[in-house]
């Protein structure tokens, strides 16, 4: 990786350190280094530099070394590097399948061996997804809920994990939502422009 020297005397970012970070992110959480976005990880590390007010990238390597293996600042680090784009109901036909399909399919079989319906949504962001699913699902309730039915998601990003446990969204996110759902399942807040999931 090419050694960058950040604008207006605020961080030094040398190859070596970003090269020894991206082995981090490998080491303790899996990334695979060929994917590692080397752009988007220089933007995180700088942002995270600055906020630190840490001015040398060996001195942000020490922090990163000292940072416990579940949250820290190598938590802080991955919240800030990933990409959490998402959005309700994304990837319509998804939601389509799921229901027209998969959990027909899930059903049949759940109904011989028992047990709940059970989703992961593995990488859920902010939630969006964990809640279109559940609303997908919410009608066709008869067919599923004598079985149960569980939606987990999990992130490697806590704090887009924090935002989902809110379920509190703005418009933006909830723009493919359509109205029924939205008047149904979503509680309004007074005063404000934004909706929280009430599943
Ligand atoms: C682009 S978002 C997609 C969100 C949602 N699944 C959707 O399609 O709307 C990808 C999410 O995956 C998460 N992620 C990336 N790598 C991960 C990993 N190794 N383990 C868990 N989550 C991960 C990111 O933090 C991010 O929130």
């Amino acid at each position: 990786m090419p050694s960058i020297v950040a604008g207006r005397g605020q961080v030094a970012l040398g190859a070596e350190e970003l090269e020894c970070v991206a082995q981090l992110l490998q080491s303790r959480f899996g990334f695979r280094l060929a994917e590692i976005q080397e752009r988007n990880l220089k933007e995180a590390v700088r942002e995270r530099m600055r906020r630190l007010g840490c001015a040398h990238g060996t001195d942000y390597v020490c922090e990163l070394l000292g940072s416990p293996a579940d949250g820290g600042e190598l938590g802080e680090l991955v919240s800030e590097y990933t990409n959490t784009e998402t959005h309700f109901f994304r990837h319509r036909g998804r939601f389509e399948l799921l229901c027209a399909r998969v959990v027909p399919a899930v059903v049949e079989r759940k109904r011989r061996s028992g047990g709940p319906i059970r989703v992961l949504s593995a990488g859920c962001s902010t939630g969006d997804e964990v809640y279109s699913i559940v609303m997908s699902l919410w009608p066709l309730r008869p067919a599923w809920c004598e079985l149960g039915l569980e939606v987990v998601g999990c992130d490697i990003n806590e704090r887009a994990l924090a935002k989902a446990r809110q379920a509190c969204y703005g418009s933006w996110p909830l723009r493919f939502t359509p109205s029924q759902v939205k008047a149904e399942l979503f509680v309004p807040r007074p005063a404000s422009t934004r909706s929280s999931a009430a599943m």
